[in-house]
């Protein structure tokens, strides 16, 4: 099991068809190949964590890597985990954050996460922190 998280910025502008478009897509894919995870999508910014086996999200990582939506693709995470957070969390679901309201979901999640021993969930909520905060 391994998790990447990257940040990365739009590279052009797109509609709001083109992003749930997108939604739908990950939403679909993540299921077949079970990676859990979550991405936020904030202001022309792309934030996303992904977790699944091995070779299944190095995989999709190289895939994204050169998705000509998005540029500036930066790697923030790249570890080998224990188990899934996102899983257990969220029954296997992807989560896609937009708006306000979802955001406060993803504050119950930290609090959910801090009480899970895996060995990333600090290191996951600072750089989902950090990038929630440069991009109000
Ligand atoms: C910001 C961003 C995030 C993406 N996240 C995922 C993802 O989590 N899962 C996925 O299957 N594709 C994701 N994609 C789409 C992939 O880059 C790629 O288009 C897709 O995996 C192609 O799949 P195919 O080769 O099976 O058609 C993402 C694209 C972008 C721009």
């Amino acid at each position: 099991m391994k998790a990447i998280c990257y940040i990365s910025n739009f590279s052009k502008d797109l509609s709001k068809n083109d992003i749930d478009e997108l939604i739908n897509d990950v939403n679909k894919k993540n299921k077949i190949h079970d990676v859990t995870g979550l991405l936020i999508i904030k202001n022309k910014h792309f934030f996303q964590i992904l977790e699944g086996e091995e070779e299944k999200v190095d995989e999709l990582y190289e895939k994204i890597k050169v998705d000509s939506r998005h540029t500036g693709v930066i790697r923030l995470l790249d570890t080998k985990i224990e188990g899934r957070i996102f899983k257990d969390y969220n029954s296997g679901k992807f989560d896609v954050f937009q708006r306000f309201t979802s955001m406060k979901k993803l504050y119950l999640y930290f609090n959910w996460i801090k009480n899970a021993d895996y060995l990333p969930a600090d290191e996951l909520i600072k750089l989902t922190t950090n990038f929630l905060n440069n991009n109000k």
